[in-house]
């Protein structure tokens, strides 16, 4: 069986300073990659000063096994910052070929109580950071021709009380991830997501301790990178999916729609009397993209007047 490797190839990871980030930047490098490792420094909620020194040490620790990898501390959370990351790799080693965008902070509160200033921190990091450093990684694998792009989301997606802002930030990811996987311009780019789960400083403030424990034991980091590293290889068979991750264990999550309900004549009571089969999933189809989520229900509504859209229509 062929190997998944790197070599030539050059990959940035964001806050690969520690967690996740520094797993995904050492299995890269281990398969052959030229690593450059970002990361801020600063703690988990993204306060306190920044260091390089995080960055520095994983770079230590590439360099001690034997690969290659060089220190990046901008941050992820402004257009300069981007631009400068992907810059420095490019000066370094003259392309990229591998964008983890993995660096993250945590926080909480109450929705109607989280300070502005915190809400506007987490989306710049999470989303805004997603965009500097993949807009600048994007206007080089264009040009190359080629790119892996791996996204970081969260299964608290599927809900969780108490991090409205981080959740709202991990949501929107799945949305860039859907969008850009539409702007390949016919290369061979690709664009997925993950949400990992793993036992790291951030899980580690979770308050349970039965689950700490159960995390600590069974999802450390290394058992998430493989699968990204598959997503971040030549051989990644997909884009613009969303995959569940941790303890080994990876599954595919995707929107899906019902077949549902048509009323012939829309009433408030039609759709009370009509809930079962508005709420049931049996059936569902995951649509490709929009103009095939319309084409899924535009065969069930009488078109008033115009050609009618095909909804067999090719792809
Ligand atoms: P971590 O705190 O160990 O790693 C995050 C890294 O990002 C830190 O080293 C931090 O210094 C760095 N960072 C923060 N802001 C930055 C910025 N502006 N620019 C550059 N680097 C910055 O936490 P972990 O768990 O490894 O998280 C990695 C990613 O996985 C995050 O996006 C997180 O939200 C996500 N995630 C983790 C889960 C888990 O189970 N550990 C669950 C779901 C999502």
């Amino acid at each position: 069986m062929s190997e998944v490797r790197f070599d030539g190839q050059v990959a940035v990871v964001t806050g690969a300073g520690g967690g996740l980030g520094r797993e995904h930047a050492h299995l890269l490098a281990a398969r052959g990659a030229r690593v450059l490792v970002n990361d801020t420094g600063g703690h988990p909620d993204g306060s306190g000063k920044g260091s390089s020194k995080r960055a520095e040490a994983v770079v230590a620790e590439i360099e001690a096994d034997g690969g290659v990898a060089a220190a990046n501390a901008e941050s992820v959370a402004t257009p300069e910052g981007g631009r400068a990351i992907v810059e420095q790799a490019l000066d370094l080693w003259g392309r990229v070929d591998v964008l983890v965008n993995n660096a993250g902070i945590a926080g909480g509160g109450p929705f109607h109580e989280i300070p502005p200033e915190e809400v506007e921190a987490m989306l710049r990091v999470h989303v805004l950071g997603a965009y500097n450093v993949g807009a600048a990684a994007w206007a080089a694998m264009l040009e190359q021709g080629y790119g892996r792009v791996v996204n970081t989301s969260s299964n608290s997606v599927f809900g969780m009380p108490g991090t409205s802002h981080y959740i709202t930030a991990k949501a929107a990811i799945i949305g860039l991830t859907r969008a850009l996987s539409m702007e390949r311009a016919g290369h061979d780019l690709k664009v997925n997501a993950v949400m990992p789960m793993a036992y790291t400083r951030l899980t580690a403030q979770l308050p349970s301790k039965r689950f700490k424990g159960w995390l600590q034991d069974h999802y450390g980091p290394e058992r998430v990178s493989p699968f990204v590293a598959f997503l971040a290889s030549k051989q990644a068979p997909c884009s613009g999916e969303l995959f569940t991750v941790g303890g080994g264990r990876v599954a595919r999550v995707f929107l899906g729609v019902a077949p549902g309900y048509t009323a012939a004549d829309p009433s408030p009571e039609v759709y009370r009397d009509h809930w079962e089969e508005i709420m049931s999933p049996s059936g569902y189809a995951i649509p490709a993209d929009s103009e095939e989520e319309i084409a899924l229900y535009s065969g069930e509504i009488r078109w008033r007047g115009g050609d009618s859209p095909d909804p067999s229509r090719e792809h």
